[in-house]
């Protein structure tokens, strides 16, 4: 077991801040665009139709537009007004904005779209055409399956050993991009987190700095298929992966927890969670705004307004509705409610399964919010916070699966926060034992926070174009 160690290592507290002498090498910044020059390309058409009302895409190219335009592609920039320098937003968040997932897809039998293995091109929305016959992804049968890379070191160049944890995090995004995006459309949405890295990096002709982290296979729905003669071994085309900077910085505590979760996953049985007496919430507020335009327009928040105005408890009904968390699950939310109409501010524990919420502290959390997520104001001003807790076993890939899972949960926050005119931001750093301290979480007997949240009403980004 690996996983302890790493995470120790990886900790933020106030002495790792001041030890740190790690500052950003812009010369080396490693591109935030993976392409194969060289290799062929499928331009997707601009403007497609919207997932939640596309019900049959008449071929390939319209469904993976459709598709990819609503959870990975480009969907606003930032302009830095000091330097004049503008860089890309994207529909799946990341932390830092450094984007280390890739979406690699396999597609067979769909319709005026040869079988073949295909890398998405977010910068200019297009698929590039690495190698044409089926791509033997055992035991996974389905017209299309996305495999979802990280790029460790694009991450890494800024946050170091702890940036796997965020690479982590960025996949169960990605994968909860894709997964909504296909429900809209119809599809079944399969998840595949236990497979031969090693072979499906290898079978896929990934460069050494990128990593197969989570497969997701989908059938039905939208996608359009045709018969297909079986087509014959896999023939690559010439690509090439480019080199994403100059050097690249080794990480070895990466490398290690890398290499361990890589070992088969191990049986997941978290307890299940007690019965709570706690109060119940509302029925769920409706979410007005439409799928496409809210992923579409989604962001995170820069900062939150504070004030007086609430969130109302059908808003944060909604909200922990659409997290989906089982009470089998390996995670818990904690919460810090500042401003929700009918709660009184506190800390809460919500209890998934049961959809109630047990009080855990009384009084005002704004301060005490703020200074755990590394004093960063916005855990403070928003209108509720979260500390995401997950269960862990020994098993490092679990710990992986389980950072996953944190992810697409955020995911599901965001896009939820954004449907309920509000607006999330996502927060991967926070003083892990004082949390642990804090929230009275024992990590010995295998609980530890892996991940922040914020929801309220944002301020506004002046650095933002649509
Ligand atoms: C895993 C993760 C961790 C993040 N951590 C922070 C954080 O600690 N503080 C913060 O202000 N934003 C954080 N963010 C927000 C990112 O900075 C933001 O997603 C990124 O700049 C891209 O902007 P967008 O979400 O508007 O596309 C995080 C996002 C993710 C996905």
């Amino acid at each position: 077991m690996i996983w302890r160690e790493y995470h120790e290592q990886t900790k933020h507290s106030r002495e790792s801040l001041r030890r740190n002498r790690h500052f950003l090498d812009w010369a080396n910044m490693p591109d935030p665009f993976r392409h194969y020059d060289g290799a062929p390309v499928i331009d997707l058409p601009a403007s497609p139709a919207v997932p939640e009302t596309l019900r049959a895409a008449r071929d390939g190219a319209e469904f993976f537009s459709s598709l990819l335009f609503h959870s990975a592609a480009i969907s606003a920039a930032k302009l830095v007004p000091s330097t004049g320098y503008r860089y890309a937003l994207r529909v799946n968040p990341s932390s830092g904005n450094l984007h280390p997932t890739e979406f690699h897809f396999s597609a067979r039998g769909v319709a005026g779209w040869p079988d073949g293995h295909y890398h998405y091109r977010p910068s200019s929305h297009m698929a590039e055409h690495r190698a044409t016959g089926p791509f033997p992804l055992e035991g996974i049968e389905a017209p299309v399956v996305f495999v979802l890379t990280s790029i460790a070191w694009r991450e890494a160049w800024k946050y170091q050993s702890r940036a796997y944890r965020y690479c982590c995090h960025d996949i169960g995004h990605a994968r909860e991009s894709l997964a909504m995006a296909a429900r809209e459309m119809g599809c079944s949405v399969r998840v595949e987190d236990s497979f031969d890295d090693d072979a499906i990096a290898a079978g896929l002709r990934l460069h050494s700095d990128e990593w197969p982290m989570l497969l997701v296979a989908l059938s039905g729905g939208a996608i359009p298929l045709e018969p297909r003669e079986h087509s014959g071994p896999a023939a690559w085309t010439p690509g090439e992966a480019n080199e994403l900077s100059p050097i690249r910085v080794p990480y070895p505590w990466i490398d290690r927890v890398h290499e361990a979760a890589k070992a088969p996953r191990t049986q997941f049985s978290a307890a299940p969670v007690k019965a709570s007496e706690g109060i119940a919430l509302p029925e769920p507020a409706r979410c007005e705004r439409p799928f496409a335009e809210s992923v579409r327009g989604r962001r995170s928040a820069l900062d939150f307004m504070g004030g007086a105005r609430p969130i109302s408890l059908a808003q944060l009904s909604a909200l922990l509705a659409s997290t989906a968390l089982g009470a089998q699950g390996r995670l818990e939310l904690y919460l810090y409610a500042h401003r929700v109409t009918g709660l009184e501010p506190g800390v809460y524990r919500f209890t998934p399964g049961s959809r109630r919420l047990d009080l855990v502290k009384t009084g005002d959390q704004q301060v005490m919010a703020a200074a755990l997520s590394l004093g960063q104001q916005l855990a403070g001003n928003c209108c509720v916070a979260f500390s995401m807790i997950a269960r862990l076993g020994p098993s490092d890939r679990d710990y992986r699966i389980a950072h996953f899972e944190a992810g697409a949960t955020g995911q599901r926050l965001y896009v939820t926060a954004e449907r309920l005119g509000l607006r999330a931001t996502g927060i991967g750093a926070f003083f892990d034992d004082e949390v642990h301290r804090y929230l009275g979480i024992d990590p010995d007997a295998g609980r530890q926070v892996i991940y922040h949240f914020a929801i309220g009403y944002p301020v506004h980004d002046p650095r933002l174009e649509a």
